[in-house]
């Protein structure tokens, strides 16, 4: 660990709401480690239903949970399975769903929450998902929460599945975010919900330069003007 304080930048909201995004590149201009770790849920996704797993199965999730080698490597970042690079795998609907199911299982909540504070216990971080300025770390120096309407947020995935060559229904995908919403919400562990102390953004009518920004601006003034975080 170097001699200045570990800074942690969580952002936490729903999907399609920027996160990744504006996670990435906040942790490129600060020079701080990304931790995705919607990318660990869905690797852990990802490996239940390669085995064949019920995703009901609590206890052999858990298992899978704990016994999973995840790495994320660079400002992508790039995501590691028990050494295979599974970056583009774990981008399917299927792995979305899937991952979306594990998260609720709480065994697999601790075992990655345990891998999570590992991974910033030597650097500082900007890490995304859904409870690190309520779960995985309530102290946090500076916690975001992002949010935009359900339409925005479809809309927004439905030009990235175009980009890559997909055609998705867009209907589909409103009732798809509002369905993996209603889920990530009201699970009965960690559910997905706004710190007491986390700034509100919504990034409904902003562009990703202005949410970059304003963001950057936020972590300049909790941490030292900047001094620590701007290396
Ligand atoms: O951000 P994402 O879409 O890649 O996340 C995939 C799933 O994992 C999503 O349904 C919510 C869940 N998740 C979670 O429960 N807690 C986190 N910290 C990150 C993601």
């Amino acid at each position: 660990m170097s001699g200045g304080k570990r800074i942690v930048v969580a952002i936490d909201g729903p999907a399609g709401s920027g996160k990744s995004t504006i996670a990435r590149r906040l942790a490129e201009r600060l020079g701080f480690r990304l931790i995705d770790t919607g990318a660990m849920y869905r690797a852990v996704g990802l490996w239940a239903l390669r085995a064949g797993i019920p995703l009901d199965d609590m206890h052999r999730l858990e298992q899978l949970a704990r016994e999973a080698h995840i790495e994320l490597r660079g400002s992508l970042p790039q995501v590691f399975l028990n050494g295979e690079d599974v970056t583009g795998a774990i981008r399917t609907p299927e792995v979305s769903e899937a991952a979306s199911k594990v998260s609720t299982v709480p065994g697999v909540r601790r075992a990655l929450v345990e891998k999570q504070r590992a991974m910033a216990a030597s650097s500082s971080v900007v890490m995304e998902g859904r409870d690190i300025g309520t779960v995985v770390f309530p102290d946090a120096q500076v916690k975001i929460y992002l949010d935009a309407d359900p339409e925005v947020r479809a809309q927004r995935r439905f030009k990235e599945l175009q980009e890559k060559g997909s055609s998705p229904g867009f209907e589909e995908l409103v009732r798809e975010i509002r369905e993996r919403d209603r889920r990530d919400q009201t699970r009965a562990d960690s559910p997905l919900r706004q710190a007491p102390d986390a700034i509100l953004v919504d990034t409904t009518g902003m562009s990703i330069k202005e949410v970059e920004e304003s963001i950057l601006k936020i972590v300049r003034d909790r941490t030292s003007n900047g001094k620590e975080a701007l290396r």
